[in-house]
């Protein structure tokens, strides 16, 4: 297959385009390389041994969107592209739904137009909010609890739609839990502007000495150590379930799939794991709880084994040991390109 990739210059559209590539299929990416880098594409690349295309074009952007469809053809889409800062789409919802909603809405047109039926959409466990019981099934109602979490939602809700309008859509959601870690190898992983939002890159800046300390976010959460708990997924086996997810599978499209490990993981336990690992103290220090923090949210992610014939493989180690190895050959990140 041919697959084109929106945000494939990103973290974990990378390392989907890495996988894509190992298994045999061409890659078309397009990315407007806000937060992609051009240089993680030359290295993934590298590491398969196999060129991919990339079209630097913003979904919004209909006409510079209907180029990338129109050299060989496109078989599927996997769609990635979109703007995640939990805060930032608080002061600016305007943005977040202008890009994430509809640019969606871009990207579906433009498909049509070209003929093309089958996405996979990157959604997330926002969706479900503050989820009243773990661990999470597909089957909980979606409560999303801010705009980003909102636009993954809305997203989600159009493509059911479009769905229901014309049966030759095949259309797939994907809720990511937690992505951590980066390849093997060291040489593609996790490159935040600014100050990361996220545990595990924040985590590998102290280690590598960008960062003083860790900041936790509150210890009074009903959890073993207080801390918050979450699901983290080691990304190359998130980047594998794409894979996995453009082969027919069961169930009514769209099929919703919940991607974690079912094993949730508290701010202490990473920072002890990633001590282990990287061999280096992470000072941190407890402060108040962050706004819009939820106590804990790990998957149950047996639809996508029965369906899928999917599971994470790699575990809380590996997350960690390969965050580091990325982190530590590539301090300051990817080389400005
Ligand atoms: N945390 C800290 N200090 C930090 C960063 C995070 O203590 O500097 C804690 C958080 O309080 C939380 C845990 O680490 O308990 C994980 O936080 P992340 O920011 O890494 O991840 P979240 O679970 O908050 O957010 C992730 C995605 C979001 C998505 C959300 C849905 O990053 O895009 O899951 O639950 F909206």
């Amino acid at each position: 297959m041919r697959v084109l990739v929106t945000g494939g210059a990103g973290y974990i559209g990378s390392h989907i385009c890495l996988e894509l590539l190992e298994a045999g299929h061409d890659v078309t990416v397009v990315d407007n390389l806000a937060n992609g880098k051009r240089e993680a594409l030359r290295r993934v690349e590298a590491l398969a041994q196999r060129p991919l295309e990339l079209f630097t074009a913003d979904l919004n952007h209909k006409d510079d969107l209907s180029a990338a469809f129109s050299g060989p053809r496109i078989d599927a889409v996997i769609h990635c592209a979109g703007l995640k800062a939990v805060a930032e789409s608080v002061a600016d919802p305007l943005r977040y739904y202008a890009n994430n909603v509809a640019g969606t809405v871009t990207l579906c047109e433009v498909m049509r137009q070209h003929g093309v039926s089958r996405l996979v959409f990157s959604s997330s466990c926002t969706v479900y909010g503050d989820a009243a019981t773990v661990p999470i099934t597909e089957e909980l109602p979606p409560a999303p609890v801010n705009p980003y979490g909102r636009t993954k939602r809305m997203i989600e809700q159009l493509l059911t739609d479009l769905q229901a309008s014309d049966p030759a859509w095949d259309l797939t959601l994907l809720r990511y839990f937690n992505p951590a870690g980066a390849h093997a190898s060291g040489s593609i992983g996790e490159d935040p502007a600014g100050v990361p939002d996220n545990l595990f890159a924040f985590i590998a800046q102290v280690a590598v000495g960008r960062r003083p300390e860790l900041r936790v976010f509150g210890n009074d959460y009903p959890t073993p150590d207080g801390t918050g708990v979450r699901d983290y997924i080691h990304v190359v086996d998130l980047a594998s379930a794409h894979v996995s997810a453009l082969e027919p599978a069961g169930g009514p499209a769209p099929r919703v799939y919940n991607l974690g490990t079912g094993r949730g993981y508290s701010v202490l336990e990473v920072v002890e794991a990633f001590e282990r690992a990287s061999g280096r103290k992470i000072p941190y220090v407890i402060t108040e709880r962050r706004p819009g923090d939820i106590a804990r949210a790990y998957a149950d992610p047996s639809r996508a084994h029965a369906e899928l014939g999917w599971r994470a493989r790699r575990d809380l180690h590996e997350m960690c040991r390969d965050a580091w190895r990325w982190q530590s050959q590539n301090p300051d990140g990817y080389p400005d390109s």
